[in-house]
């Protein structure tokens, strides 16, 4: 089953995988993993992306830079787990790619869901967008000292993510579950391993 972790940033994303693993391990075999990056090349890729020092980087660049770390991460890291049967949860996928460079970036659908056809042949059993306001996300992540070439950029921006999620979790309905992202951690991770159980 592959399981993927959606939502701006400051969202707890990475704190819920952790938890919801350490669960699941109880029973299955699970991989957790990232995007961009989850493999050397892939995240070798992701540095180019997310440095600030490559503050040039175009919009186009910035997606099939994006597509190409997918296309790896999906050969190297989630096929391999997925045909071994095991339980992957991904923090970012395809989506994060329709919500920021398709929506925010406006690239548009269509050229998104393009660049990223071996993603849309593979895509999630199940997706969970944890929504939340950006101011919330942002003053959370305000005390990090070191910010990425995405996290620098203006509120505007991270409205239009959200915006963007919000219409992404509106098309692929049958796959993503939106979790409202106010509620304390507990209570999401709860919400979260009772959806997954379902589907086990
Ligand atoms: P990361 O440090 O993993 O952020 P977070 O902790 O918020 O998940 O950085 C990933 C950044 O890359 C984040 O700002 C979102 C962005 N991103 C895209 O714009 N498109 C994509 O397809 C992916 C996977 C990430």
């Amino acid at each position: 089953m592959f399981i993927t972790f959606e939502g701006g940033e400051g969202t707890g994303k990475t704190t819920l995988i952790q938890g919801i693993a350490a669960v699941l391990r109880n029973q299955y075999n699970v991989v957790t993993t990232r995007e961009p990056g989850g493999s050397n090349i892939a995240e070798a890729i992701r540095d180019i992306i997310l440095n600030p020092k490559y503050q040039g980087v175009t919009p186009y660049t910035e997606a099939l830079l994006l597509a190409a770390s997918r296309a790896q991460h999906l050969d190297e890291v989630i096929l391999p787990a997925l045909r071994a049967q095991k339980i992957v949860l991904c923090d970012r996928y395809i989506d994060s790619s329709l919500a920021y460079q398709a929506y925010a970036r406006n690239l548009g659908f269509d050229f998104v869901l393009s660049i990223n056809r071996y993603a849309v042949e593979n895509l999630p059993n199940l997706t969970f967008y944890i929504d939340l306001d950006p101011k919330i996300g942002l003053s959370r992540i305000a005390h990090r000292d070191k910010y990425d070439r995405l996290d620098q950029e203006a509120f505007d921006f991270h409205t239009k993510v959200r915006e963007g999620y919000l219409e992404v979790a509106k098309r692929y309905q049958e796959r993503i579950i939106v979790i409202d992202g106010s509620q304390t951690i507990e209570k999401i991770q709860e919400q979260i391993l009772e959806e997954i159980e379902k589907h086990l």
